[in-house]
């Protein structure tokens, strides 16, 4: 069968994407494990664990659990921290010949500034992915991206040092309303929002009554929070992103082809992938011809021309 031409490419920002599939932070590191099972150029972009700016041990183990269709993970922002991400991992990232998104973390709105400003001035950092769900120390320990008012104050600070790298904002799905903090975001400047990160939950030993996490809660990914990511993606793209023209890098859950398309359809220009990469390495490249597969049976030459279509 002589397949038609199909359009993968789309902008995230000013970042142009050979196709909208990239890994979710976290879940491969600063590349080199997945790097061990495929040609990383394939993907749309990869994005790496959040960078802190100083090197993080994360919390003890066990930090991760299965859950039914999911996993429970405390990890607690290990990282090598920015001077060692710069002096090492950025440059072995930026060979794999594909955009890289740094998602940055910390625990002061400082922090995040100084981070986001280094990264801004290194070569090979086509984005800046802002993970705002954690606890601000200087504000009561709340996390920044649960109320409008400190997420638009960090945003806004970090905005005036990035001028060259697209700036996304990774929204918490923990809130009320999800598109309270996405409007939050693109006024104080956000080129682009990633959500949805984790749900918070935990898990119990029945038997010894002890939590499964020495964290005691953690974030749940997974399949088991797809249908919660694609409602927000939804939400936010009718109330925010679609009337203010900011892409959204979509992900929960995500795992097959067809999860991609619906994505696509709430109003997701790009997906991130995460969770799944531990059961299937090579999920990334089977997105990305899945995907390709998915839109000739829809007879649609892009993926463009799919981004929040669903018909009512
Ligand atoms: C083990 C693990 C580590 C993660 N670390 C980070 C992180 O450092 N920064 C961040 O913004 N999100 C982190 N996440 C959240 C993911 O990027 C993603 O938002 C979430 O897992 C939902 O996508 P998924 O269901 O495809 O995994 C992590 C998730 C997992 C499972």
């Amino acid at each position: 069968m002589i397949r038609p031409e199909v359009d993968l490419s789309v902008t995230l920002g000013r970042i142009a994407m050979k196709n909208p599939i990239a890994t979710a932070s976290g879940c491969s590191g600063y590349g080199e494990e997945l790097a061990r099972f495929y040609d990383l150029s394939v993907l749309g972009a990869i994005v790496t664990k959040s960078i802190t700016l100083e090197p993080r041990e994360g919390h003890p183990p066990p930090r991760l659990t299965e859950t039914r269709a999911g996993m429970l993970n405390a990890i607690g922002l290990a990282n090598v921290g920015l001077d060692a991400f710069l002096a090492e991992k950025l440059p072995a990232l930026a060979a794999y010949r594909v955009p890289v998104i740094v998602n940055v973390a910390g625990s002061t709105r400082d922090e995040y500034v100084a981070v986001c400003a280094a990264l801004d001035a290194a070569p090979g950092v086509a984005g800046i992915e802002l993970n705002v769900s954690c606890p601000n120390v200087k504000e009561g320990g709340m996390e920044f991206g649960v109320e409008p008012g400190p997420l638009a104050g960090l945003v806004e600070a970090v905005r005036a040092k990035v001028s060259r790298a697209t700036l996304l904002v990774k929204l918490s799905p923990n809130v009320t309303d999800i598109a309270v903090t996405a409007r939050a975001a693109v006024d104080a400047g956000a080129d682009a929002l990633s959500l949805i990160n984790t749900l918070r939950g935990m898990a119990i030993n029945p038997w010894t009554g002890r939590p499964a996490l020495t964290n005691v809660t953690g974030g749940l990914s997974g399949p088991a929070i797809k249908p919660v990511a694609l409602y927000m993606v939804r939400r936010v793209w009718e109330q925010v992103a679609g009337p203010a023209g900011v892409p959204i890098l979509g992900l929960g859950g995500i795992q097959f082809p067809e999860d991609v398309i619906e994505f696509i359809r709430a109003g997701a220009t790009a997906v991130s992938v995460g969770t799944a990469n531990f059961v299937d390495p090579e999920t990334g490249p089977r997105l990305v011809e899945g995907l390709r597969d998915g839109l000739a049976r829809l007879g649609c030459g892009g993926v463009r021309e799919l981004v929040g279509a669903i018909e009512k």
